[in-house]
C-alpha cells in the first residue's frame, strides 16, 4: 500500500506557483472523471469505503484533511494539506477523511466512471476481501 503524499511537480516563480500533473508521468492511470469536495463540516467525516478496481489521486487544492488508508493489514493517516501533494489510492485500500478544514477543496482524479457497485462500503465485507 502506497503509505505517503507524494510530492507534485510545482514551478514557482514570483508570481506564484503552478502544479501540473500528467497522465503517464504523475498519475499512473488514465484519469476517467475527476470530482472535488468542499464545505465540509469539520466533525463530518467522510470516505469509510474501498474500491474493488477504481484508483485513485487525492490532493487538497485548498485546506487540509486527514486521510485514513486501511489495507485490512495496517492503518496509517496522513495529512493533507499542501496544494502540490498528493495520495494515491488505490483497490482495496479502505479510506476515511476528517478534520475538514472550512477552506478545504479535496480534488479526486480517478480512473474509472462513477459506478456504484464498485464501492465495499461494509467493512467486513471489505476484510473479507482483502483475505480472499
Ligand atoms: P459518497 O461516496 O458518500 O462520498 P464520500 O466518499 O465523500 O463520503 O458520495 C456522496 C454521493 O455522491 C453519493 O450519493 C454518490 C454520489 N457520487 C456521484 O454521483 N458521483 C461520484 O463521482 C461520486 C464520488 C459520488
Amino acid at each position: 500500500m502506497q503509505k505517503d503524499v507524494v510530492a507534485l511537480k510545482k514551478i514557482t516563480d514570483p508570481r506564484g506557483n503552478l502544479v501540473v500533473l500528467e497522465e503517464g508521468r504523475d498519475i499512473p492511470f488514465a484519469v476517467k472523471r475527476c470530482y472535488y469536495i468542499y464545505g465540509v463540516r469539520e466533525d463530518a467525516p467522510r470516505g469509510f469505503h474501498a474500491h474493488k478496481t477504481l484508483q485513485q489521486l487525492l490532493i487538497c487544492v485548498a485546506g487540509g484533511c486527514d486521510i485514513l488508508l486501511d489495507d485490512g493489514a495496517a492503518k496509517t493517516t496522513l495529512r493533507l494539506d499542501d496544494p502540490a501533494a498528493a495520495v494515491y489510492v488505490g483497490p482495496l485500500v479502505w479510506h476515511e477523511m476528517r478534520n475538514f478544514t472550512a477552506d478545504c477543496v479535496l480534488l479526486a482524479l480517478a480512473s474509472a466512471v462513477y459506478d456504484e457497485s464498485d464501492y465495499i462500503r461494509d467493512y467486513e465485507d471489505f476484510l473479507q476481501r482483502v483475505k480472499a
